[in-house]
């Protein structure tokens, strides 16, 4: 079992960007967390604020993960390359959102990715990851 968690730009200022919003909890201790409930998993992560970099780790493990939980960070709500992307390879893909960006501007309330994507979870802080995760195992029956 693989799952690969992609975070987009500004992610990595996790626990130390917009508190007020994001929390105080930076995201590598929470993928420790991620890691311990889940030992009999692979989660592996990947951070970057390059719109091709993210496309790229898309290709790359596409086609032989069992699932890839996606935050996009601001990507979301402009990339039809990363649309693009997930269309194009097999493993689903989950956007996930630490806020809910339904309550907050109006430009976060369209999403270019949820319509290639399985689905959409926003707004449980970082437990939206852990809920993706959770739909991963369950359609793989685990
Ligand atoms: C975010 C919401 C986006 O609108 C924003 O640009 C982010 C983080 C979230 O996790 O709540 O960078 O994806």
């Amino acid at each position: 079992m693989k799952i690969q968690i992609i975070n987009g730009p500004n992610l990595n200022l996790l626990g130390v960007r917009e508190k007020s919003i994001y929390g105080d909890t930076g995201f590598e201790p929470y993928l420790e967390e991620l890691h311990k409930r889940y030992p009999a998993v692979r989660i592996d992560y990947y951070q970057s604020n390059v719109e091709g970099e993210l496309i790229n780790k898309l290709h790359e493990i596409g086609f032989n993960y069992d699932g890839v939980v996606l935050n996009a960070g601001a990507y979301t709500h402009t990339s039809v390359a990363i649309a693009d992307a997930i269309a194009g390879i097999n493993t689903p893909v989950i956007e996930v959102h630490i806020s809910n960006v339904y309550k907050r501007e109006e430009f976060r309330h369209h999403s270019m990715l949820a319509a290639s994507c399985k689905g959409v979870i926003a707004g449980f802080g970082l437990d939206s990851y852990r809920l993706a995760i959770e739909h991963i195992l369950t359609i793989n029956n685990i």
